[in-house]
């Protein structure tokens, strides 16, 4: 419990916070990786050098203290971030020692000694926010389908487009899948060759749950390359062994029977064909508008199998491509204007649901709430570190 005094202390330092927490959170983790490089097994290097973890981290640490009267209400950004943890194996043994860490990287960088009155509410606010995320972990780990990084064999490795590769694979012991909600994630633990620390990252299952195999589809990154993505597409081939995490993520879809209007940039197309799969199987009489945005016919990856379902009178699948090889290919040509996508979207309430690049979101996001569209009917997900689609309306 805090003291009163330590509540009015931290309530009186979020403006601190809000001004100087990427610079403490940046500071943190170099201190932390300089101590304990061990560490660097559990992060994304990327992230850190583009700054978006720190961001993440001290955004989090703002949303904990300006609402340190009722933690309750942001345990749905709590639970975002503990499915993220629980799918690379935080565990309850690491919070006392990121807590060290950004105590110090706080008073390093506020100039502030250990027996301040701030840094003394500040750790005792870490222990209260630590330990929610504590708890909320614990029953994460005991619903997961299983625990630890699972080996799973490479059934088969398909190539979807020039930049994209599906993976197909079951687990290495030949037990069974458990099923996954669409729109959920897995994490993969890639121990590659001549690199020091393994590298975890996150990828949609793409394929409908229930199946004997879960599916990934993976875009190459480059420019400069990417790590695991190049590895998947240029190592990993059938027969070989991947290591994942059970499935993960509370981006999913509701059972409700409002038109489902799923919007996808690039590949972000992954979790919603999970999604779209399924409604369709579960949901068959459930109105689906599917809009696609893709740079060229080239790199639409995944498009025949949405094609062959869109023979469903309940279905809309509009295809946009940004700069098309053929003139006649795609159902919009350029950019999505807010016109455009005005007219592919029902009358009727719906929910939509976005996931591509964080540019193409944010812009499809201000085109949906100019359409009179709330917040609240519309999630997405992001493909790194969470963050928060601006309200610019
Ligand atoms: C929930 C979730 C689901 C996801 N689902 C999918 C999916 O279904 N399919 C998919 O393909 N991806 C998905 N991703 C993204 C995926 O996890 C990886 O981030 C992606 O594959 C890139 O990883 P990488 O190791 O290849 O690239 P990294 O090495 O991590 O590099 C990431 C990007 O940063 C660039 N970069 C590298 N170094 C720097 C630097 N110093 N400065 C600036 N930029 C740099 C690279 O060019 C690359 O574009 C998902 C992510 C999340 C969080
Ligand atoms: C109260 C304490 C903590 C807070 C507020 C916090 C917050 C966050 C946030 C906001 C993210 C980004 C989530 C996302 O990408 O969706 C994140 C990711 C992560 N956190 Fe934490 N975290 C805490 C404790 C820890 C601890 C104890 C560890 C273990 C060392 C840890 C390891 C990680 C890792 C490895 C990631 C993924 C980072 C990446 O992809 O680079 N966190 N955390």
């Amino acid at each position: 419990m805090l003291t009163n005094e330590q509540m009015t202390v931290i309530t009186s330092t979020v403006p601190v916070l809000e001004e100087h927490g990427v610079k403490v959170t940046t500071r943190f983790y170099r201190q932390l990786f300089n101590d304990h490089p061990e560490l660097l097994n559990l992060f994304n290097h990327v992230n850190q050098e583009t700054g978006d973890q720190p961001k993440a981290l001290a955004y989090s640490l703002y949303q904990a203290a300006s609402n340190i009267e009722n933690l309750e209400s942001i345990l749905p950004v709590v639970k975002q971030i503990a499915h993220k943890h629980r799918s690379i194996g935080v565990k309850e043994e690491h919070y006392p020692i990121v807590g060290e860490y950004l105590l110090q990287a706080m008073q390093d960088e506020l100039g502030l000694n250990s027996d301040d009155p701030v840094i003394e509410a500040w750790g005792a606010a870490y222990g209260i926010i630590a330990d929610v995320f504590i708890q909320v972990e614990k029953e994460m780990y005991e619903q997961a389908g299983w625990d630890g990084f699972r080996e799973m064999k490479v059934s088969s490795k398909v190539r979807e487009s020039d930049e994209i590769y599906s993976f197909y694979f079951s687990p290495a012991d030949g037990g069974p899948l458990p099923l996954f909600q669409p729109g959920q994630y897995i994490s993969i633990e890639a121990s590659i060759p001549g690199e020091k620390y393994r590298h975890i990252r996150q990828y949609s299952l793409s394929d409908a749950p229930g199946k004997n195999h879960y599916r990934i589809s993976v875009k190459r990154e480059n420019n400069p390359e990417g790590i695991v993505s190049n590895y998947l597409h240029d190592q990993v081939n059938a027969e070989d062994s991947i290591y994942i995490s059970a499935p993960a993520g509370d981006f999913t879809v509701k059972e409700a029977h409002s038109p489902l209007i799923l919007i996808s940039g690039g590949v972000g197309v992954t979790p919603l064909l999970s999604m779209y799969k399924r409604v369709r199987e579960s949901q068959p009489e459930r109105p689906v508008t599917f809009v696609q945005a893709v740079r060229n016919e080239n790199v639409h990856g995944l498009a025949e199998e949405i094609h062959v379902l869109k023979e469903d009178s309940h279905i809309r699948h509009i295809v946009c491509y940004e700069e098309p090889e053929n003139i006649d290919a795609g159902d919009f040509k350029g950019r999505l204007t807010p016109e455009a996508l005005a007219s592919f979207l029902p009358q009727e309430q719906a929910e939509y649901y976005l996931c591509g690049p964080e540019l193409f979101m944010q812009s499809v996001y201000d085109m949906l709430k100019d359409l009179g569209i709330s917040s609240n009917q519309i999630s997405y997900e992001f493909f790194g570190p969470t963050m928060t689609l601006v309200e610019n309306k």
